[in-house]
Order: C-alpha cells, then sequence, then structure tokens
C-alpha cells in the first residue's frame, strides 16, 4: 500500500515535470545586431558563425576568432546548463543564422560603449546566447547591452519581502557558488521559500572565461538591476547581460542538469544509471498512460516564464 502510495505520488511528480517539459520551448528573447559594410569582416563573421555550434563543447560553450586585423571577428557561444548538446547545437544554430541575417541595424539607445565600429551582434534565446564583436571578447567582462524579461502572468502579493527573498537567494547562494564553478562552466540553480507560499526556482550563469571574482562582479550588477526589471515584483524575471545572466520563476523550469563534473566515477554512476533506467522504464510506463490521459482533457497551456521584453532607453 505503502509503495503503490510513494509510486502514485512518484509518478505525479514525474508527470508534472513531463508536462512542464512538454509545454517549454526555446524561444529567442532579444537581440542587437549590425550588418557590417565591410565585406571581409562580414564573410568572417559568416564563416565564424557556421562553425560556432560545432565548435561547442559539452559544457556548452565555445569562444573562437576569424580573419586578420582589421577584419577580425572574435564570437562566443554559451548554453543554459541543462540544456542537452544536441539541442544546444540546434540553438547556436538557430542564433547563429538570426544574427547573420540581420540587415536593419538594431542596437540599444544609449549603451554607454557602444560604438558602431565594433560591429557587434548579440542575441539570447532560453536556451543559448551567441554574440560577436570586432573586439576581443575573451576573458572581458562585458555589462551591456543588457535585456530585461519578466513573467507577465501573476506578480507577488507581498513585493518587498518577495524581492527580499529573491535577492538573497540569487546574491547570497547562487552568485556565489556559480562563480565558483571553474573554467569550465560557471553556472548555479536552487530554490527558497518565497512569501506567501510562493516558492522561487533560479539559477545564474557566466561565461566560462570570466574569472571567479569577475563573474560575481557581473551578476551582482545584474542582481542589483532587479530593481530596473522587475521592481514591481513579478514572480519571474531576467536580467540578461553578454557576460552573465539569471533568471527566476514561481515553479522548477530547468530540465536535468547533466552531471559532467567528476570523470572518475563513471564506474559508480553507470550502476546507477542501470538501476534508475530500470526504475524509469517502470515508472515511465505508469506515467505515459496518465499523461495520455491528462493530454486528452487539458489542452497546453503557457510555461511559467513566457515573458514580455523590453530594452531600457538609460542604461
Ligand atoms: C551599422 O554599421 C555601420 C557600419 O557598418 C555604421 O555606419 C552604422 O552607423 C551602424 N548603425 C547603427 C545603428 O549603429
Ligand atoms: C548586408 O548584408 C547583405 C547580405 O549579407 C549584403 O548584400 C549587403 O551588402 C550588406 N551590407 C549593407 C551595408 O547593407
Ligand atoms: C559540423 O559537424 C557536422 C557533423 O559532424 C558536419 O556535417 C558539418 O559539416 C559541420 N559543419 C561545419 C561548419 O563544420
Ligand atoms: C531551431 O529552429 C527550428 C526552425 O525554426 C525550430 O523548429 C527548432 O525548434 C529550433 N531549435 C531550437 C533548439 O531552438
Ligand atoms: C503586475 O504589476 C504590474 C505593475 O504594477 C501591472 O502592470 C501588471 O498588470 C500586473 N500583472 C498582473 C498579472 O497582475
Ligand atoms: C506561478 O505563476 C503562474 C503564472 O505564471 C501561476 O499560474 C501559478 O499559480 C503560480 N504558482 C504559484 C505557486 O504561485
Amino acid at each position: 500500500m505503502g509503495v503503490f502510495r510513494s509510486l502514485f505520488f512518484l509518478s505525479q511528480v514525474i508527470l508534472i515535470n513531463l508536462l512542464s517539459f512538454t509545454v517549454s520551448s526555446n524561444q529567442m528573447i532579444d537581440y542587437f545586431c549590425n550588418n557590417s559594410s565591410s565585406n571581409t569582416y562580414q564573410t568572417n563573421r559568416d564563416t565564424l558563425l557556421a562553425s560556432l555550434s560545432n565548435k561547442t563543447n559539452k559544457y556548452g560553450y565555445s569562444s573562437s576568432s576569424e580573419g586578420v586585423n582589421p577584419d577580425t571577428v572574435h564570437a562566443m557561444a554559451l548554453c543554459r546548463a541543462d540544456v542537452e548538446l544536441d539541442t544546444c547545437r540546434e540553438c547556436i544554430n538557430n542564433a547563429t543564422a538570426m544574427l547573420g541575417s540581420c540587415r536593419v541595424a538594431r542596437v540599444p539607445t544609449g549603451w554607454p560603449e557602444y560604438d558602431p565600429n565594433d560591429m557587434e551582434g548579440i542575441v539570447w534565446y532560453d536556451y543559448c546566447m551567441v554574440r560577436y564583436s570586432r573586439k576581443a571578447m575573451e576573458g572581458v567582462l562585458a555589462g551591456d547591452p543588457r535585456v530585461y524579461a519578466w513573467n507577465v502572468q501573476k506578480n507577488a502579493t507581498s513585493v518587498e519581502p518577495f524581492k527580499d527573498a529573491l535577492r538573497n537567494l540569487l546574491m547570497n547562494d547562487l552568485r556565489v557558488r556559480a562563480a565558483k564553478g571553474g573554467t569550465r562552466r560557471k553556472f548555479d540553480s536552487g530554490n527558497a521559500p518565497g512569501p506567501d507560499n510562493i516558492p522561487i526556482y533560479a539559477f545564474t550563469q557566466c561565461t566560462p572565461d570570466l574569472s571567479k571574482q569577475e563573474c560575481e562582479d557581473c551578476l551582482q550588477q545584474a542582481i542589483e538591476d532587479i530593481p530596473n526589471c522587475c521592481g514591481f515584483g513579478p514572480v519571474g524575471g531576467r536580467v540578461l547581460k553578454p557576460s552573465c545572466n539569471f533568471r527566476y520563476e514561481n515553479a522548477s523550469f530547468l530540465m536535468v542538469i547533466p552531471d559532467l563534473g567528476n570523470e572518475n566515477n563513471t564506474r559508480t554512476r553507470t550502476i546507477i544509471i542501470i538501476v534508475a533506467s530500470v526504475t524509469t522504464s517502470v515508472i515511465f510506463v505508469i506515467v505515459s498512460f496518465f499523461i495520455i490521459l491528462r493530454l486528452r482533457k487539458k489542452n497546453q497551456g503557457d510555461y511559467p516564464g513566457k515573458p514580455r521584453t523590453y530594452v531600457e532607453g538609460k542604461f
């Protein structure tokens, strides 16, 4: 009886997760770009962007450059840590296609360091970010251009306590832990209870080329932007910068984060995976049954974080 009950409970938990997988998707959040007047630069950029996805490592990161001065192009791609490599590469391909097709310049007004001669471009998706510039970017903290996005479906009722809990989770916990991530991946996720029974799920991420200190600084600036982004207390929000970003929602929105860390443990892990896959198969059959039932009844809703974005005019 107890076993059945917990199995049922487990299947419900997985069901909810699977449902949120099916309704979540990779959306473009925002972009900036400009077509170059230099044919050489443009050719270099297109070659470089086309190769980025293949160069992306299993941590979802790549950084490279192409061409010689004055037409050198530098580019970088970064995926969210829970995105599988195949999907990550697909996202990067979509992102580079998007940037490559830029005809009409779109640049944020009031971006203090903006220099048309840098011939920069950047695009953010839910799953990945791709940027290019004539300026070298590896190991350089870039705080702009930035984008804010928030969940338009619900606001917290106790706005100030909510923001305090959010800030505490992001600033004191996730920011510090992401920065400690090492040279391959700087990402961390977690959750905390908020007021009025609104849980807060969040992640923070830096490009792994930043130092620990630079990552902490970048995220600190991003988190201090919450009043500009999300001061009115939406239950979900994001601040996206070239070098770092964070997102929070009132429900879990990440997929399973692959453990790429310690490669000495493969033997133990294999056993765990075998045990887990047998269990999973059994649960999967049960769960599939419920999903079919559920999908029949329910049409797909919006996933919790569907954003509306805007670009702040006065950075
Ligand atoms: C786009 O780039 C060109 C140079 O290729 C520059 O002259 C122009 O000012 C840029 N547009 C904007 C809006 O920055
Ligand atoms: C922009 O891109 C297109 C195609 O890549 C190219 O034909 C055009 O000359 C480029 N430059 C400008 C300044 O529009
Ligand atoms: C990327 O890799 C795929 C498969 O290995 C290959 O078909 C494709 O040509 C490669 N693309 C580039 C630009 O190297
Ligand atoms: C890439 O773009 C294609 C075509 O628009 C879309 O079907 C696919 O879902 C996209 N993939 C990702 C990972 O964004
Ligand atoms: C959330 O608050 C903002 C600002 O007060 C308001 O414009 C928006 O309509 C609210 N959204 C909801 C879903 O209540
Ligand atoms: C989370 O927000 C969604 C809207 O995005 C809302 O439907 C849901 O009830 C909220 N859940 C909680 C626990 O506040």
